[in-house]
């Protein structure tokens, strides 16, 4: 893994835009990914190799809870440690400003988001029948901040 993670800001919603749309049919478009950065909470993540940026990770912290908005690695990057290193990095700044715990929901058949959550230590919460489009339930998984490492 050469990507280097830095803190992203709403001048970096388009690159964010871009990483987003190479991970999910459903694309975010910039200026609702810089509303959520400006918003109450707002915190995100790029991951930057010298090829280009490699993933991101957008989140909202209303301490002491963070929820992840929204995670993605590049196809030829996956498998290399940076979703793992993206979340390490986001518990490690988040629990500097007070946070205790993240939360977020997955799709039920999403297997490598779940299998990456379960890898840092999340368990599953509870369940929201039918939540996503085509009937797909939702997975909602949390973890104590001080448990999410590298
Ligand atoms: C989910 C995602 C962010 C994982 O990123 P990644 O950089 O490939 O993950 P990592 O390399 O850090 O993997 C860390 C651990 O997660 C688990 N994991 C990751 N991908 C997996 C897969 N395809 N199948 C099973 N487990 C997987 C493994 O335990 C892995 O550790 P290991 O490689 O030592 O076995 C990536 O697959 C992705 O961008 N998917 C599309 C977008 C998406 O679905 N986002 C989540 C929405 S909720």
């Amino acid at each position: 893994m050469s990507a280097v993670i830095t803190r992203a800001g709403v001048a970096d919603a388009e690159r964010l835009a871009r990483l987003h749309a190479a991970s999910f049919a459903d694309a975010w478009d910039a200026p609702s990914i810089a509303r959520l950065i400006s918003g109450p909470g707002g915190f995100a993540l790029i991951a930057a190799a010298p090829e280009g940026d490699e993933g991101f990770a957008l989140l909202q912290c209303v301490v002491p809870e963070a929820e992840l908005l929204s995670i993605g690695v590049v196809p030829a990057a996956r498998r290399g440690g940076l979703g793992r290193a993206l979340l390490a990095r986001a518990a490690r700044e988040l629990s500097a400003v007070g946070a205790d715990t993240m939360f977020l929901d997955v799709a039920a058949d999403n297997l490598p988001a779940i299998g990456l959550y379960r890898a840092l230590g999340f368990g599953d919460m509870s369940r929201r029948p039918r939540y996503y489009r085509g009937g797909i339930d939702a997975i909602v998984m949390r973890a104590g901040l001080a448990g999410i490492e590298a």
